[in-house]
């Protein structure tokens, strides 16, 4: 079937029968148990609403995607990735957590996280640029992030600032799973091979790899080369963030997106006066051509920019600082 609900959410009932023993009915979430509110995005295939739940009054952000476009563009596969890396993606504070899928005749409708502060890109081209303190700080909460995903063997392959949501206390959410790739699990499988074939995970990435490219600006040159993303891209992704919440604009970026991948490849791209020296050592050590020589997370973690931050749940737990 088309819309399967494989890992769907649900919420316990209890209920008191007559014999005054307590029942738990799982009741499926629909669309009649929310209020829906403002439009807070639109895509290609969704619009992300505001909503509350009805019951508890909590708000989150509903993804609508319509059936019908997401078939005729032959999307489905992307929509059902976005779902199954969502599904894996539990408990970690920095990424928008799905908490309930469902549909109608016309739409399927994933309930999120809501992040009520918008994307980092929207504060970072208001401030024009940030100071080290809160590029030390929104680069740590996207560094520990990414640390989790690929720790449940995920890729992200499309950071970038419009990713990279701000919660009501300005805390980081990592959201668009749409085009991540879920990796072989190396519990299930010793030899390091995806699961069983045909599986739809691994279909859907046997055709993506030649085809999907994430933002210009922040691809990665061994996926313009070799057609290939590995956890290291996400990380040359992060190092041009890095360098981009400091200079106020991306390090590759041309006039259209064959020059910007023609930078990307030369690694032709300059720092501007002013731009610190730790930070500038960072970045130096990120934007490598060659991903096994590209700094791993802990060596990033241990890097003299990062001195000081508290890693862990300390860093969510801190306020965040006031962007300067
Ligand atoms: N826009 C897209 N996804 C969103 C979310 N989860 N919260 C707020 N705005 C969004």
């Amino acid at each position: 079937e088309e819309w399967s609900e494989r890992g769907a959410a649900v919420s316990a009932k209890q209920e008191t029968d007559a014999a005054g023993h307590t029942q738990t009915r799982l009741v499926k979430k629909g669309v009649k148990d929310f209020n829906f509110g403002r439009t807070l995005g639109e895509g290609s295939y969704s619009t992300v609403l505001a909503a509350t739940d009805r019951q508890t009054l909590k708000e989150y952000a509903i993804k609508v995607l319509d059936k019908r476009h997401i078939i005729k563009e032959k999307k489905v596969k992307y929509v059902n990735i976005e779902r199954d890396t969502l599904n894996r993606l539990t408990e970690h504070p920095g990424i928008v957590r799905l908490y309930y899928t469902f549909q109608d005749e016309r739409s399927l409708y994933f309930v999120l996280d809501l992040a009520s502060g918008g994307e980092l890109l929207g504060v970072l081209k208001k401030m024009g640029s940030f100071d080290v303190e809160c590029t030390r700080f929104y680069g740590a909460e996207i560094l520990d992030s990414v640390a989790y995903l690929h720790s449940r063997g995920i890729i992200h392959r499309d950071l970038k600032p419009e990713n990279v949501l701000l919660d009501r206390d300005m805390h980081v959410k990592i959201t668009d799973f749409g085009t991540a790739k879920i990796l072989a699990d190396p519990r299930r499988s010793a030899s390091g091979n995806s699961g069983a074939p045909g599986d739809p995970i691994d279909g859907a990435e046997t055709d993506r790899a030649v085809s999907f490219v994430g933002t210009a600006e922040y691809v990665s040159p061994e996926l313009l080369r070799d057609k290939n993303a590995c956890k290291a891209s996400d990380l040359w992704a992060f190092g041009c963030i890095v360098y981009q919440l400091l200079a106020g604009r991306p390090p590759f970026k041309a006039a259209n997106e064959y020059l910007t991948f023609q930078k990307i490849l030369a690694l032709e791209y300059t720092f501007p006066d002013g731009f610190p020296e730790v930070a500038r050592d960072l970045v130096e050590r990120l934007l490598v051509l060659e991903p096994a020589n590209r700094l791993p997370v802990e060596h990033i973690r241990n890097h003299r920019f990062f001195e000081g931050v508290q890693w862990g749940k300390g860093l969510w737990r801190q306020k965040a600082p006031r962007l300067k």
